[in-house]
């Protein structure tokens, strides 16, 4: 056996992992079970993975918890969602034990006005938390937050020549954060539907065709070693 051991190359891990929590109707159908039990289910997972996130050093992560197309769900659906969030934000306790910095991206004026002040809450409370920035997506749209972004530059009176790359994302919800560079969508579909359509121009991919709900830390950890091969230069540029 050769005396020199071969270092094991260090994890690379993204910046900012941005997942599309899909699957949990498919995961509830094949148990016969009502859709909103899927996204109960749903929701524990996506509590364990952003724990499990935050625990390996995980910087910024965004989710999607619910989208500007959504609300052509029955309403029975779109309440238990909104009833989920609501449930979360008030278990305040959570963000304190986790460290974690929490943020709502997409447009809050159609939410339910008790989760708008819930949401400015947590927001307020975990400001100076110094673990992962977690970016929950409500009421979000892609092509939405770009609209929003170029009506706010218009309403500045901002001259065209000064409108820039740069510019834009200052006027995003995730102003100030870097771009995702990692995007998960389990449950074996393969869009982006609208989805950080802006932030994700050099994002790298992840599918799988597990549904949401059987999402563990051992598919984040299979997800971010294909990652980490993806951008080894094994020594180049
Ligand atoms: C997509 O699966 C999932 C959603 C539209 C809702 C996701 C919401 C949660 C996981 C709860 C979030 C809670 C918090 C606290 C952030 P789908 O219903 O479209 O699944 P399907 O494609 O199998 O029907």
């Amino acid at each position: 056996m050769s005396l020199f051991r071969k270092a094991k190359p260090e994890r690379i891990l993204p910046q900012h992992v941005a997942i599309i929590m899909d699957g949990n109707g498919r995961w509830a159908k094949k148990r016969h079970l009502p859709r909103t039990a899927g996204h109960a289910a749903g929701s524990k997972t996506f509590k364990d993975i952003a724990r499990y996130a935050n625990k390996i050093g995980i910087k910024y992560m965004t989710v999607y918890a619910f989208s500007t197309e959504n609300w052509k769900r029955p309403k029975e659906e779109v309440d238990n969602i909104m009833g989920i969030l609501r449930q979360y934000l008030k278990d305040t306790d959570q963000f304190k034990e986790e460290n974690i910095k929490l943020q709502f991206i997409g447009g809050r004026d159609r939410l339910p006005e008790d989760i708008q002040e819930l949401m400015a809450k947590a927001e307020d409370d975990s400001k100076d938390f110094t673990g992962m920035h977690l970016n929950i997506a409500v009421n979000y749209g892609g092509r939405d937050e770009i609209v929003t972004a170029v009506k706010k530059i218009i309403e500045a009176g901002t001259p065209a020549e000064e409108v820039t790359d740069e510019l834009i994302s200052q006027n995003l919800y995730t102003a100030g954060q870097p771009d995702p560079d990692f995007i998960i969508r389990p449950s074996g579909e393969y869009r982006l539907s609208n989805y950080l359509i802006w932030q994700s121009a050099y994002a790298e991919f992840w599918f799988s065709d597990v549904l949401w709900p059987e999402f563990g830390p051992r598919h984040l950890e299979e997800a971010l070693d294909s990652f980490s091969e993806r951008n080894r230069r094994f020594g180049g540029v």
